[in-house]
């Protein structure tokens, strides 16, 4: 009798629980994130990637993440998939490589992350050292299809228009033009190589859309001319301008994609960081924003500590805070902190046409 009461309690228990919605993290803003992008929000899919050497799976990274970890993610600490996570009051979701194949649909309903640091929007970008963004919508495919088994249809389409999607990508597709020959800018001059970019993310967006995404939170792309490792290029540690001008005028292309998107799928909501905004402000004005060092990496070896990448036999600075990049291309776990609040909280022209806290409250 007592077995039985026990029993049907639990059955009980597991019907409420389906019902709210997918259990169990009550507090959480959304059921879940979903993140594609590059090592701006690796969480540790490339420690997966036995033939990349694009990793960060070994010390001084991780060194203000909590045990010290190296944990694969390209920072000292926490990246802005793990902040954009926090503020949505949702653990970070996994990296897709670390869910074992042979688990079920629910390891997916929380959220899962399948950005990989080196990806860009093209396959030719870092290919064979990353995931691409193709082939992290391919995954993503594959998630939607055990959702909509485990789930059904209807539950699996409600459950993913209420998450929130995170793109963050384009840095290194146009970190690799910049650094390409001449005589390959002169075929293909920066806007037409902008509007490549932003033709084949309209592809890659739509199939994501396609697959049930209807909340898309676009984190654009910095300054990235300023990153250590192009300023070391410069006689004067100047930020290379072109660039900075390119990162501008892909951030201008997909903001009027998402912006044709959300006209033609009036389901479609979205919401876009100006990240180059928002740090070129940090670099420009350092003391109103707490930085003491806005040209040199933390971690590295030789001029801005530029030259070689932070691997152990580099050294890193004392203060982690007062610092805006980790290494010769990432910010620290500050910076990252900063930039996820202002896209979370903040408005135009830093974020809009609304931003994630608004995203994810419709
Ligand atoms: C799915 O996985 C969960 C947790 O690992 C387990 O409790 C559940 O029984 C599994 N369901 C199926 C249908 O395999
Ligand atoms: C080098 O830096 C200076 C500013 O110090 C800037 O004006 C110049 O455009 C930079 N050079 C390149 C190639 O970007
Ligand atoms: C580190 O830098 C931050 C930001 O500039 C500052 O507030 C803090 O006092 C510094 N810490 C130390 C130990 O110098």
């Amino acid at each position: 009798m007592a077995s039985k009461l026990t029993c049907s309690c639990l059955v009980l228990l597991v019907l409420v629980c389906m019902g709210c919605g997918i259990c169990c993290y009550g507090e959480g803003m959304v059921p879940a994130v979903y993140v594609f992008g590059d090592s701006l929000a690796d969480v540790g899919n490339n420690n997966h990637l036995d033939l990349s050497i694009i990793k960060a799976d070994f010390p001084h990274n991780g060194v203000d993440y909590p045990g010290r970890k190296a944990t694969g993610r390209f920072g000292n600490g926490k990246n802005s998939a793990d902040f954009l996570a926090e503020k949505l009051g949702l653990p970070t979701s996994p990296p897709y490589l670390s869910i074992s194949s042979n688990s079920n649909a629910s390891a997916f309903v929380d959220g899962v992350n399948f950005a990989s640091g080196g990806a860009g929007v093209l396959d030719s970008t870092n290919s064979d050292q990353c995931i691409a963004l193709n082939k992290q919508i391919d995954y993503y495919s594959t998630v939607y299809g055990a959702l909509v088994q485990q789930l059904g249809s209807d539950q699996a389409q409600s459950h993913l228009a209420k998450s929130i999607f995170v793109i963050v990508i384009g840095s290194n597709d146009m970190l690799h033009y910049v650094k390409s020959s001449s005589q390959n800018k002169l075929k293909s001059p920066q806007q037409q190589f902008v509007d490549s970019l932003v033709s084949s993310l309209d592809g890659q967006l739509k199939r994501i859309y396609n697959l049930g995404a209807r909340k898309f939170a676009f984190i654009g792309t910095g300054p990235i001319g300023c990153c250590p490792s192009m300023r070391k290029q410069n006689k004067t540690e100047g930020c290379n301008q072109e660039a900075n001008d390119m990162s501008v005028l892909y951030n201008k292309g997909v903001t009027s994609l998402l912006q044709n998107m959300a006209t033609d799928f009036g389901d479609m909501s979205y919401s876009f960081f100006d990240t180059s905004l928002a740090l070129l402000e940090y670099i420009q004005q350092p003391a109103t924003y707490g930085f003491a060092e806005v040209k040199a990496a933390c971690c590295g070896l030789g001029d801005l500590n530029a030259k070689i990448a932070c691997i152990p036999i580099s050294t890193y600075c004392a203060n982690r805070s007062d610092h805006i990049f980790w290494d010769f291309y990432h910010p620290t776990e500050t910076t990252a902190g900063m930039l996820s609040s202002t896209a979370f909280d903040e408005s135009a022209p830093y974020v809009y046409p609304m931003n994630i806290r608004q995203l994810a409250a419709l």
